[in-house]
């Protein structure tokens, strides 16, 4: 019987597990397979202003370590997400974290004064496209200014240009906390038609091939900024990879692809997690928090 202590503190937010889903990667279609009310929360697939029908197909493609996609959003807009999707997470008593997504901070500022009267929502995730410190700026402080004080704000990067720039750029403009990172941009092509295999041509890579690049962003953030609250997201697929992004510096996790190829992965990998904790002797995922910054007694490292 394990006895470490899951509950986790994120940015004010009580949550009683470190594991989430990572936007676009599952929701409600996981409540057979996975008690979604046992997760720190589900983090939505994103919702735009206005539906959107999404990239041309194919939008996802294997490739040897990871997989590749480009869905182009589709969603049904915040009023559809609002009267079908929001009501179903609350009778289940499953946290909510919405991810927004908009075209221009117009747009951005109408879907955060919409999402201020909505009730039933933990916090509001806001997915950034572009590896820009300035841009990052200008649409975190539209988001949190029209949002009510008491929601907890995610501002999720992209990866590829400087992450701590981008996180600092984040917080000072109201995020809580930053989520690390989106898929990196990568292309498959197909050796009989000799073009990209996505409808869309690139897309993003996510998966195993990834998770020392989102392990890095999570290091390099906490090293920088040990006071920002950092949710680790990218290839994680165990117990021990969770817990890898808490010793790098993340207080919370996101599950990705792993839950497109098992539906229950989000119970097993919550499971390995406390095996982890438990095998080191640890009290908490919060006591791994930031864990491998720390010099090995004795150490002049
Ligand atoms: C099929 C698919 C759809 C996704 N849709 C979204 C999305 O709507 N919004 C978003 O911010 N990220 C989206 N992502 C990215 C994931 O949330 C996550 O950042 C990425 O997959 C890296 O995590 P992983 O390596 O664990 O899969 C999507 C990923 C996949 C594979």
């Amino acid at each position: 019987m394990s006895g470490a202590d899951l509950a986790t503190d994120l940015a004010g937010m009580h949550l009683t597990s470190p594991v989430l889903t990572a936007a676009g990667c599952g929701g409600r279609e996981l409540a057979p397979f996975t008690d979604l009310a046992a997760l720190g929360a589900v983090v939505t697939r994103t919702v735009t202003l206005d539906a959107q029908a999404g990239s041309p197909p194919p939008r996802v493609a294997e490739t040897p370590s990871g997989l590749l996609h480009a869905t182009g959003a589709q969603n049904p807009g915040l009023q559809g997400f609002l009267a079908t999707e929001l009501p179903w997470y609350g009778q289940q008593g499953v946290r909510v974290v919405v991810s927004i997504s908009a075209g221009s901070l117009a747009e951005y500022g109408e879907l955060a004064r919409r999402l201020a009267t909505a009730s039933g929502i933990g916090a509001v995730e806001v997915h950034l496209a572009v590896p820009d410190a300035y841009q990052t700026g200008k649409v975190l402080n539209v988001v949190r200014r029209d949002l009510p004080r008491g929601t907890t704000v995610l501002a999720k990067l992209a990866p590829g240009g400087d992450v701590v720039d981008q996180a600092r750029a984040a917080v000072d403009n109201g995020a809580d906390a930053v989520v690390l990172c989106q898929g990196f941009p990568a292309m498959v092509l197909d050796p009989v038609t000799l073009r990209p295999v996505l409808g869309a041509g690139g897309g993003l890579l996510s998966g195993p091939a990834v998770h020392a690049l989102a392990l890095r962003c999570v290091w390099d953030v906490h090293a920088a900024l040990p006071d920002v609250p950092v949710v680790g997201v990218g290839g994680i697929r165990s117990g021990f990879d969770a817990l890898a992004m808490l010793l790098a510096g993340a207080t919370a996790v996101q599950l990705g692809s792993v839950l497109l190829r098992d539906p229950s992965a989000a119970t097993r990998i919550r499971h390995e997690l406390l095996d982890e904790l438990d095998r080191r002797d640890l009290d908490s995922a919060a006591d791994a928090v930031g864990l491998a910054h720390q010099q090995p007694e004795g150490s002049s490292r």
